[in-house]
This record gives C-alpha cells, structure tokens and sequence, in this order.
C-alpha cells in the first residue's frame, strides 16, 4: 500500500471512531440510522433519556460563563428522567466535577441518606444544580453564572417534565424563587414554579457544618414525601 493511501485509512478509521463515541455520547448503545425518526418512534420513556443525553452532548463544550474556564466537565445531572420528582441544588463541587454525576461528594451522600428515609434513591428521581460547573473552591456561583445558566435548567425541566420539586438552599431558592430570603422564613410552604409543586430546605452540605438544621429538613422531607405521595 502506498504511503499516502496508509495515511488517508488511519485517518478515516480516526473519523469513524470519533463519530462513534459521539454517537454513544449522544444516544448510548442504540445505534440509529435515522435520528429525527428515533426520536419520533421511541416510547416516551426512552425519548426522555435520549433528550437528556442529546443536552448533555449540546453542553459540553459550554462557554456561556466563566466557570468553563476551571471546570473539568459539565455535570448536568444524575437519576432517572422519567422520574416527576426534581431535586435542585446549587452547584458541582470536587467530586462532582471530577466524576460527571451531580451530588456524589460528602453533602450528595448525606443526601442519599435523607431521601432513603422517604423512599427515594436515583433511580425513582432526577437531580442537578443551578449551574452546572464547579466554581473554583467551591465559592458560591454569582448572578450572572446562574443567569447564564437557567436556560440549561429550563431546558432539563422541558424534558422531565416535573411535577414535585425539591430546592436545597439558598442559593438555589434565589435563583428558583427570586428571593434572598432565608431558608428559615421560605421552608414550610410550597411553592408553584415550572409547574409544579416545590418546596424548600436546607442544603445538605449545611447540615454537615451544622447538624442542628437535621430536625428541620427532616420535617421538610416528610412534607416533600406528603405532596408526591
Ligand atoms: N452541592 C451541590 O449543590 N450540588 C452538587 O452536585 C454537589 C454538592
Ligand atoms: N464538594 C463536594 O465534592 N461535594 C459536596 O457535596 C460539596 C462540595
């Protein structure tokens, strides 16, 4: 074979293993030949998953704010798209963006902790964040970060289409509810928003600085557990 001919082959074959490995990104092991017509035939269970990967892949390579400097990747979420049951938090941390998962560090396992007692785990719920990279050492995100944002969680909640929805803490029930107040004044109520019922507690990574709040979000759960049951 000549040279060149060698060269034009690995070349193609590097195409075609990148267009694979999109095509995974995008629509995991199902290879499709039709995309438009994919989207169109699979059940509603199944085109929910594949949105959620198509505005994974959309946002990958997101520059709309200065958190794509640092990050290490997007983390757009965790859990079953399927799922009425939304839980929003306030940004990935560490952990998050080092794995890609949404509250898998300390607070994200307290968290699981909290759900199991109200009989929810990943699979029968869908959670993410406001903004959806790390800030450099965990600062809070600012407004314009969470401005430039919102449409990627407009976007998700397009697709899920949730029904209930939990907000932990306050940067998150700023952001949700536009309001600065405390979590101590905005817990105990539900709210209406995106169409569905929220309500408001405390961070878990609060609960981890200070354990007093426990009492508090437990109640708030139990509440939470009330209204989509
Ligand atoms: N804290 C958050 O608000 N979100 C995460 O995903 C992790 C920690
Ligand atoms: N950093 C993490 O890795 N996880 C958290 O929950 C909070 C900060």
């Amino acid at each position: 074979m000549e040279n060149s001919e060698q060269i034009e082959i690995t070349s193609l074959l590097g195409d075609i293993r990148n267009y694979f490995s999109w095509h995974k990104d995008l629509y995991g092991d199902s290879v499709y030949l039709d995309y438009d017509l994919a989207a169109l035939t699979t059940t509603s269970q199944e085109r929910k998953q594949y949105l959620v990967r198509k505005l994974a892949h959309s946002i990958k390579n997101c520059q709309r704010c200065n958190l794509a400097k640092q990050r290490t990747q997007v983390v757009l979420g965790d859990g079953n798209p399927n799922s009425n049951i939304l839980i929003i938090g306030e940004a990935p941390g560490f952990n998050e963006d080092r794995e890609g998962k949404a509250f898998v560090g300390q607070a994200g396992q307290l968290l699981d902790k909290i759900l199991t007692a109200i009989q929810l785990s990943r699979a029968n719920l869908y959670i993410t964040n406001v903004v959806k990279c790390r800030p450099p050492e965990n600062r809070n995100p600012l407004p314009d970060e969470c401005d430039a944002c919102f449409p990627i969680l407009q976007q998700q909640v397009k697709i899920i289409e949730p029904r209930y929805i939990l907000i932990l803490g306050r940067v998150a029930a700023s952001v949700l509810l536009k309001t600065e107040d405390s979590i101590a004044n905005l817990r105990g109520k539900v709210y209406d928003i995106f169409n569905a019922k929220a309500i408001v507690t405390y961070h878990p990574a609060a609960l981890l600085r200070d354990p007093g709040l426990k009492r508090s979000t437990w109640e708030d759960v139990q509440q939470f557990q009330k209204l989509y049951q």
